[in-house]
């Protein structure tokens, strides 16, 4: 059995008296350690599938096993501590609170979790040892985002999940997240999940699943990996 195992899962949304399945009975494991990037159109299910894994989105039918836990079934308090203290969310548009400095958003992540690290030193292990006073509006859109990522590593999550986490970014900005977050799985050991629309960057990946019509119908092991700085998109 894998560390993450989603299996069979449907997620219909109801909007009056239109049906919407999102997800279509899909199934697919990932590993401890594992870079996983999630590629598919627009409308394929990607997000939904990346919600209800991090507890911020139920099935309609379906278990998701993480670490030997079946999470569809929590509640209350459980899911909130899951949603807590096991995984880290990035999302495209960095979500920073404003009035904050760059180290207090990520304090202000720490603080609700158990097994925490330093915020100060997750901001250097992202670059920005030195921008730790400077408020959002100071910083670049790579600088925010860099934030936004050592915010959820600081809550040393068990599943750091990314939402097209370089959808607002330039070329070379992108490139610098997607190394990151390359970093993190690579010397951290850390189970990472991305979303892109850029099929181009699935080379870095341990393994690409492709989704189409709500269903993971391509999930590819890659043997060969490559370095994010040896990829040309
Ligand atoms: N909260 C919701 N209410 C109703 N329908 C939804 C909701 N969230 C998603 N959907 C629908 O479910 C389907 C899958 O959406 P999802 O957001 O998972 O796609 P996606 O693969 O992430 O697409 P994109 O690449 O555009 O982000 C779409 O048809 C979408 O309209
Ligand atoms: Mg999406």
């Amino acid at each position: 059995m894998s560390y993450i195992e989603f299996q069979s899962v449907v997620k219909k949304y109801k909007m009056g008296e239109i049906e919407i399945t999102a997800l279509d009975k899909t199934s697919f494991g990932i590993e401890k350690g594992e870079l996983v990037v999630i590629v598919g159109a627009s409308g394929a299910g990607k997000t939904t599938a990346l919600n209800i894994l991090g507890g911020m989105d139920d099935a309609t039918s379906g278990s998701v096993i993480v670490d030997g836990k079946d999470i569809t079934k929590l509640k209350g308090r459980d899911l909130i501590r899951y949603r807590r203290e096991d995984i880290g969310f990035v999302f495209q548009f960095y979500n920073l609170v404003q009035n904050l400095t760059a180290v207090e958003n990520v304090e202000l992540a720490t603080q609700i979790c158990k097994h925490a690290l330093d915020p100060k030193v997750v901001m250097r292990k992202v670059g920005l040892g030195k921008r730790l006073n400077n408020f959002p509006s100071q910083l670049s859109g790579g600088e925010q985002q860099r934030v936004a990522i050592a915010r959820a590593i600081a809550k040393n999550p068990k599943l750091l999940l990314c939402d097209e986490p370089t959808g607002a970014l330039d070329y070379n900005t992108g490139k610098q997240i997607l190394k990151l977050l390359q970093d993190m799985s690579r010397k951290e050991n850390m189970t990472v999940i991305i979303i892109t629309h850029n099929q181009a960057i699935a080379p870095m990946a341990d393994k690409i699943i492709h989704f189409k019509n709500g269903v993971a119908v391509d999930i590819r092991k890659n043997d060969n990996v490559i370095p994010v700085e040896n990829i040309e998109w």
